[in-house]
Formats: structure tokens, sequence, C-alpha cells
């Protein structure tokens, strides 16, 4: 088995290498530059662990499902993803994705962990949840480990109720990431150090005369708005951002 994951802010990559370790398997980032398919074609079970946005699988891990579509139509499959609050069937998301596999999903799980929206008051970041998400991510984790070495299958997200969970977000977000697409704005506090540049898992930005110019190609994981050192990055929603959201500590 491996595990291969998309993370913006660092939520997922938490949670993917956390379960590598108690799995004793490898855990790469969807950004690596490496040769997938070799991996793949090692293992019998891809698990797979991203953050839901808007009840869907975010537009870097679904152009990444569809590079390596060979490898995920014939193996196993984990699916895990993790959210602020709900997602309904966000791990169900991913399933769809992939013609007929619903039999070779041995796990599906949806793990709570701190917001990473730091521009949307609706949303606040806490520091309560900050520590409190990540250890009950963990327990949960412990469970899913003990269930999945059982051959324990358990499908988060499958129900009915799920699916209309799901529907309260997942009919507005295409519309929304169709738009966030070339959403990414500095204003005048940017520097133009090229962080964003450096780090946008999209290569989504530039440098042009010292000025980030985007190509319209933005997946909206928030990740530009939580590390840029004047906070001067937004995507889509145009607040600049009071706090980050520096990750798990
Ligand atoms: C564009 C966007 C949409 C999001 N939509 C949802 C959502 O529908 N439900 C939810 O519970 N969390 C949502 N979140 C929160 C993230 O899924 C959550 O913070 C995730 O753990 C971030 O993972 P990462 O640090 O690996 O990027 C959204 C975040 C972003 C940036």
């Amino acid at each position: 088995m491996v595990i291969v994951y998309f993370s913006g802010t660092g939520n997922s990559k938490y949670i993917a290498e956390k379960f590598a370790d108690r799995m004793q398997i490898e855990a790469h980032s969807i950004e690596e530059n490496i040769d997938f398919g070799q991996i793949f074609d090692k293992v019998d079970t891809i698990a797979v662990c991203y953050p839901i946005y808007g009840s869907c699988v975010p537009l870097i891990m679904r152009e990444f499902v569809k590079k390596n579509m060979q490898f995920f139509e014939r193996k196993k499959l984990i699916i895990f993803c993790t959210q602020m609050l709900f997602s309904g069937d966000g791990a169900k998301a991913f399933a769809r994705l992939i013609p007929n596999c619903d039999g070779r999903v041995r796990y599906a799980e949806h793990f709570k962990m701190p917001n990473n929206i730091c521009n949307f008051a609706l949303f606040p970041m806490t520091e309560k949840e900050k520590t409190k998400k990540p250890l009950r991510a963990l327990e949960k984790l412990d469970k899913v480990c003990s269930d999945i070495q059982k051959g324990v299958v358990k499908k988060r997200g499958w129900n009915a109720f799920s699916n209309i969970l799901g529907k309260t977000q997942n009919i507005a977000y295409p519309k929304m990431e169709a738009k966030a697409r070339a959403s990414f704005r500095t204003d005048d506090s940017c520097i133009g150090c090229g962080l964003c540049v450096k780090k946008c898992p999209m290569h989504n930005l530039e440098l042009v005369n010292g000025k980030v110019k985007q190509n319209g190609n933005c997946t909206l994981c928030y990740r530009c708005v939580n590390i840029c050192p004047k906070q001067s990055c937004t995507v889509y929603f145009t607040k600049k951002p009071k706090k980050q959201y520096k990750g798990i500590s």
C-alpha cells in the first residue's frame, strides 16, 4: 500500500504522514516530481488524502487522478478527506471520479481539522480548534488503522443522508471553482518576494517586473493566502487576512 496526498496548508499532509507511520508505508505528495506509475505498479492498494472544497475534490487532485486513471481503475482504494466542519459525502466525491470503483473501496473516512480559510468571517479560526481537532483526528486515525489491519470495510459518506448533505455544497462549488481560477490578487503591500510563486502547487503564479501575475489556474488551496509574509495575497474572497493559518505545530 502507498498513500498519496494533496495538502494546501498541511492538514491533509499531517493525516497522510501519520497514517503512513502507523501502517509503515510510504507517503508521497502529488506535488513531488517522481514516477507515480512505478510506485502504483508495486502496490495493491492506493490510499489518498485531500482537503475537501465545497464537498468536492480539489482541481489539482482531480487532475492527478485523471493522469493516473489506469492505476486508480484497477487498484483497491482507501479514501481520506480532511474538512473543517462537514462535507457529507466528501470521500464518496473521490470515488465518483473513478468509474465502477465502489467494490474496490476498502475504507473511506473524513477527518475534522482546523479551518484554513483565514479571511472569511463566517469561519473563524480559534486556538481551541487548532489544538483539539488534530488530537481527535489522531484518535480517529488509530481506529481507522486498526480497522484496516483487521480487514473491516467502512465507507463514510456513502449513505443517502451524506449524499444530500454533500449536495448542499457541491452543487454551488463548481461555479465558485471556475470563478476562483483567475481570482488571485495582491494588494499594495506586496513586496514581490516571490514566495507565493515558488510555493503555488499549480504553478499558477509568476513574477513579472516585481509584480505577481496569475495564469488562471488556481486550485483554491489557500496556501499563498496563508504564507504571504505581508498578508497581501487573496484568492476568491478579497478581504485581507488578519491572522493566517500556519498549519499544525
Ligand atoms: C476553497 C475551500 C473550500 C473548503 N470547503 C470546505 C467544506 O466544504 N467543508 C469543510 O468542512 N471544510 C472546507 N474547507 C476547509 C478545508 O477542507 C480544511 O481546512 C482542510 O483540512 C485543509 O486541508 P489542507 O491543510 O491539507 O489544505 C475548505 C477550504 C477551502 C480552502
